[in-house]
């Protein structure tokens, strides 16, 4: 089986770079054609130099690193410096990046990348808000059944909210751009909190990628010590959840991971309720089912998988 061609979008944050890094540990299941940065954790000048940072950290610097929207399609931006850091790398000490960012916008290199690629062969990894998936299907409706799939990290159904009581943060930020892509009629995956507040990065989880003894073994268990403090004050939880490498490990090992094919609608009208993902998990209404759900996964198994490929670096 060929590796996947895949975009990563992102918004590092650094459970954002260790999906990064999964990804470009794994050749021979990926092929990274580009990585687009998005405002969303951190403004887009840190994330996408961030975005570079981590490649660098991965010794890929020949993978293109693209900025993109720096703003949501019709919101103000909301960041999350206060899990992520003013730096939204916050943790380890990183040195700034000397590969350059590439001159095209992002939007521009998912459309020419989808019509240039041959159609049903480039998989969408979206680890931020939707904003730059959502206006590249606006500019260039043709991408859009061109498109293989779109795994995603969003959104929420027993878990809720982290942002507000009833929102997912990336689907929160711009949830008109998540509500183009649910509508869009792609193929769908979604890793909601529901799943990814079950991969926790406990001690030992966390002592075993400090022990690679790797810069990127150090660099994930530093990120992780800074990145926990958010969600053990406010969950009690016993770690930090990583939610985007849930997204690159499904691409390597689909059979981690459970959920049902249900209908997910985006609530964008209310200002309570904004960006909350309502999921007919129960199969409650006749609306038709336009994504598969993530609800669980063998926790053991990600982070064996998440050790081994980072310890390759
Ligand atoms: O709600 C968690 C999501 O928001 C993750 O992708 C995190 O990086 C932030 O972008
Ligand atoms: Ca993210």
């Amino acid at each position: 089986m060929p590796p996947r061609k895949i975009i990563i979008d992102t918004d590092p944050g650094q459970d954002d770079a260790v999906a990064i890094l999964l990804a470009l540990a794994s050749p021979e299941d990926m092929d990274v054609l580009g990585i687009t940065a998005v405002a969303g954790n951190v403004r887009l000048e840190l994330t996408q130099k961030n975005a570079r940072i981590v490649c660098e950290l991965a010794g890929k610097t020949d993978v293109p690193v693209f900025a993109g929207c720096d703003r949501p399609m019709g919101r103000q931006l909301v960041t999350a410096e206060h899990v992520h850091g003013k730096t939204g790398l916050d943790g380890p000490s990183l040195p700034d990046p000397t590969m350059r960012l590439q001159d095209q916008h992002a939007v521009d290199f998912i459309i020419e990348t989808l019509r240039r690629e041959d159609a049903g062969t480039v998989t969408l990894c979206v680890l931020g808000p939707l904003t730059n998936i959502a206006t590249a299907f606006e500019k260039a409706p043709d991408v859009i059944e061109r498109v293989q799939q779109i795994v995603l990290m969003g959104g929420a159904y027993f878990e809720v909210g982290n942002i507000t009581p009833t929102a997912e943060f990336n689907v929160y930020v711009d949830p008109e751009a998540a509500e183009i892509t649910f509508k869009s009629g792609v193929d769908i995956v979604v890793m909601p909190l529901d799943v990814t507040h079950k991969a926790l990065v406990t001690r030992p989880r966390n002592d075993a990628f400090r022990d690679l003894g790797t810069p990127s073994g150090i660099a994930v268990a530093q990120m992780t010590d800074f990145f926990e403090r958010f969600d053990k004050e406010k969950y009690g939880s016993s770690g930090a959840p990583l939610h985007d490498p849930c997204v690159t490990a499904y691409l390597i090992a689909p059979e981690l991971f459970s959920g049902r094919h249900i209908n997910v609608e985006i609530e964008t009208q209310s200002d309570l309720t904004r960006g909350m993902t309502v999921a007919d998990w129960w199969g409650v209404t006749d609306r038709p089912a336009n994504a598969t759900f993530i609800g669980d996964l063998d926790a053991d198994g990600f982070f064996a998988l998440l050790v081994e490929r980072i310890g390759r670096l």
